[in-house]
């Protein structure tokens, strides 16, 4: 029996039950409120409901926590690859080595593209953004798999689709940036890592192979696990909203990449290049920028910093930190925007507008110095940030349909007119 939460409205009382996740947070399960009242609960944002039940991945904001089915993220970013990682997420516990074996031979055996992409590919723009090129090439692989539209969540009729989207993401993204720059399309290599291949896909020309540093490629690794999984974000959320309809995994994936691309979500990355290279190049303060970000009669924020969640630090941004370092050194590089961002970051930690509203690095603030040292251009940071998100995207699709969820349909509150009378046109 779970202990129950009271609503009283008007002098009725309502009993409600709750529900206590195994890390103790706990729900009131309201699901029977408007049959049983004919009211609703308003929460703009959902800033304060469970939109699920979920073992995949654990989130306390408070403490700074993050753990992939138990699994403590800085556990994950030590010692795991991305691809164990991506396992751990879809299938909840860590593979047997011919697990993982088996699993990273499904991924590669999905590297290529069917042919037929090429011309859609190249009917885009040269300036076509990325993120727009990767959602549709996502949903336009459904139009190349028609036999795996299903909501199936075992066997092949699952772990084909899962392989081919986790697989073919990067030979997508790699291709819409080479398009872009005139550059013709490198075939993967077998014998390469999963983030191995990805660079040579981006940077390798037909007479001179990429050879990346083990740092770099590790760096890049460490990218991706660290984006596997954020719970019940504005994307995966988008992914669970879509697949509710029954609609394809191409197709859900394919509207997580259109939520994730906004700058308030993984689009952040980007502007803080913007936000850091604008600091550097015109010659304005980080002093002036910080006094910008706290007017509310300014457009600016200081981007990369805030979360919904996370109230004391995000593990992610401080594991992201103490990579830079070591990528910067191993590629000798010197990046200004890295002073720029160290002092952002010392001046907002001690600022009380900052400090009372609980604003922190979040994992977009360092990540784009990373990327960015390692040469990816700027407006593929995004596409990089869902190429990573998609073991969490494909767990959540799947975990919705092996617990039969019904679609997701929020209600509302109408505050527009009442029944107006209609005059026709001419006697208005
Ligand atoms: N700079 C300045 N002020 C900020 C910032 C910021 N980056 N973030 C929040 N605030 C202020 C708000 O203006 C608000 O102030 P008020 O209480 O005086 O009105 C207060 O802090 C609370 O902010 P909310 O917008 O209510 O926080 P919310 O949880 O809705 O938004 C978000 C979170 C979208 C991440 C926000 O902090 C933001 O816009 N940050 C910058 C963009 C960014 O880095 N996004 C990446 C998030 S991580 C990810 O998606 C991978």
């Amino acid at each position: 029996m779970s202990e129950k939460a009271i609503l009283e409205y008007k002098g009725t009382k309502l009993e409600l039950d709750t529900i206590v996740g195994s890390e103790n947070e706990i729900g009131i399960d309201i699901t029977s409120l408007r049959a049983k009242t004919g009211m609703i609960t308003l929460d703009p944002g959902y800033g304060n409901t469970g939109s699920c039940t979920s073992d995949i991945t654990f989130i306390n904001g408070e403490k700074g926590i993050l753990r992939h089915r138990g699994y403590a993220i800085e556990d994950l970013a030590a010692e795991s690859s991305f691809m164990e990682t991506a396992f751990l997420v879809l299938y909840g516990h860590l593979p047997s080595e011919s697990e993982l074996t088996a699993f990273e031979a499904e991924i590669k055996s999905e590297a290529t593209l069917h042919y037929g992409m090429k011309g859609h590919f190249e009917g885009f723009p040269d300036n076509a953004p990325p993120m727009a090129v990767l959602s549709a090439m996502l949903n336009a692989l459904a139009c190349y798999n028609t036999e795996l539209l299903t909501t199936a969540t075992e066997g092949p009729a699952f772990t084909i689709p899962t392989a081919k989207i986790i697989s073919k993401v990067r030979a997508i993204a790699a291709w819409a940036y080479r398009t872009s720059n005139g550059k013709p399309f490198m075939p993967p290599r077998p014998d390469l890592s999963y983030s191995g291949n990805f660079l040579h896909m981006m940077f390798s020309e037909t007479f001179s192979l990429y050879e990346p540093l083990p740092e770099v490629e590790r760096a890049l690794d460490l990218f991706f696990i660290l984006h596997a999984d954020h719970e019940q974000n504005c994307s995966t959320s988008t992914v669970r909203m879509v697949g509710s309809s029954h609609a394809s995994l191409f197709s859900a994936v394919s509207a997580g990449v259109g939520a994730l691309w906004g700058p308030l979500h993984g689009g952040a990355n980007c502007e803080v290049i913007k936000m850091l290279t604008h600091i550097h190049e015109d010659g304005i303060s980080p002093r002036e920028f910080v006094e910008k970000a706290k007017d509310k009669n300014s457009p600016e924020k200081l981007m990369g910093f805030g979360h919904r969640v996370y109230k004391s630090f995000d593990p992610r941004a401080k594991i992201l930190k103490g990579q830079v370092d070591n990528v910067l050194k191993a590629l000798n590089v010197q990046d200004p925007l890295l002073d720029i961002a160290y002092e952002l970051e010392e001046m907002a930690r001690s600022e009380d507008y900052f400090i009372e509203r609980n604003l922190y690095p979040n994992v977009d603030f360092y990540s784009g110095i990373l990327l960015r040292a390692i040469g990816i251009p700027v407006d593929m940071f995004t596409v990089l940030f869902a190429i990573g998100r998609m073991p969490g995207w494909i767990a959540n699709w799947r975990e919705m349909h092996e617990q039969s969820l019904r679609i997701s349909r929020p209600r509302q509150i109408y505050t527009g007119e009442t029944l107006r009378e209609y005059t026709p046109m001419g006697q208005r």
